[in-house]
């Protein structure tokens, strides 16, 4: 498989959300399935193909005012270290400028370490390790991607992570 063969749509078609929500489903971190109406209720859906087999997917959810969360990120397992992940972050990041949002943030659990050098590899600061609100015994690390120069990211992640307890 060579990575020219790969290819991606910011604009997926009801057959192709399916598969993509699929793949989230199949291999993603998320502690229970999918919530599908809300993942299409996402401001940034990127999708990753090889010819019309979906390999990757990646989102920016619902804003919240000028700032949203970036998530359900998943590169199929035989398609890793190839750069999909990578492009899917930067594209994000891209689209999320041009929508007029001003920060992004997002949180991975703290062993993540391939997600966690995606982030940083894209420009993705680190924040904070926090105990998991859900009560799991996850660690979760928080993270935090400005979009333009004059956001308050200190008072934005406080808020975010408030009442969380912290781990150093
Ligand atoms: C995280 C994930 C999306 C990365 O996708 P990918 O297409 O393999 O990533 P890329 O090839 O673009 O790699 C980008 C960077 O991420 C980091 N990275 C990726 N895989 C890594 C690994 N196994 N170990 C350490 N760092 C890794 C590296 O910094 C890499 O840059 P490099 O190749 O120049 O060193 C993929 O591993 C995945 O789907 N994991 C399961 C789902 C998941 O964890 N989602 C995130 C939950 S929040």
């Amino acid at each position: 498989m060579r990575t020219s063969s790969i290819h991606y749509t910011i604009a997926p078609n009801d057959e192709q959300l399916a598969a993509a929500a699929d793949l989230i489903d199949y291999g993603g971190q998320l502690a229970e399935k999918l919530d599908r109406y809300r993942f299409q209720q996402s401001s940034v859906i990127v999708v990753a193909f090889e010819d019309a087999k979906v390999v990757g997917v990646a989102a920016v959810k619902r804003r919240r005012g000028d700032a949203a969360e970036t998530g359900y990120l998943v590169v199929h397992k035989n398609y890793r270290r190839i750069g999909i992940g990578n492009y899917l972050l930067t594209r994000r990041i891209e689209e999320s400028r041009k929508q007029g949002l001003a920060f992004l943030y997002t949180n991975v659990r703290a062993m993540n370490e391939e997600s966690i050098g995606n982030l940083k590899k894209s420009g993705f600061q680190f924040w904070g390790n926090f105990i998991s609100r859900y009560g799991t015994p996850h660690i979760i690390s928080w993270f935090f991607y400005p979009l333009i120069d004059q956001v308050d990211f200190h008072a934005r992640m406080k808020v975010l992570t408030d009442g969380m307890k912290s781990v150093t």
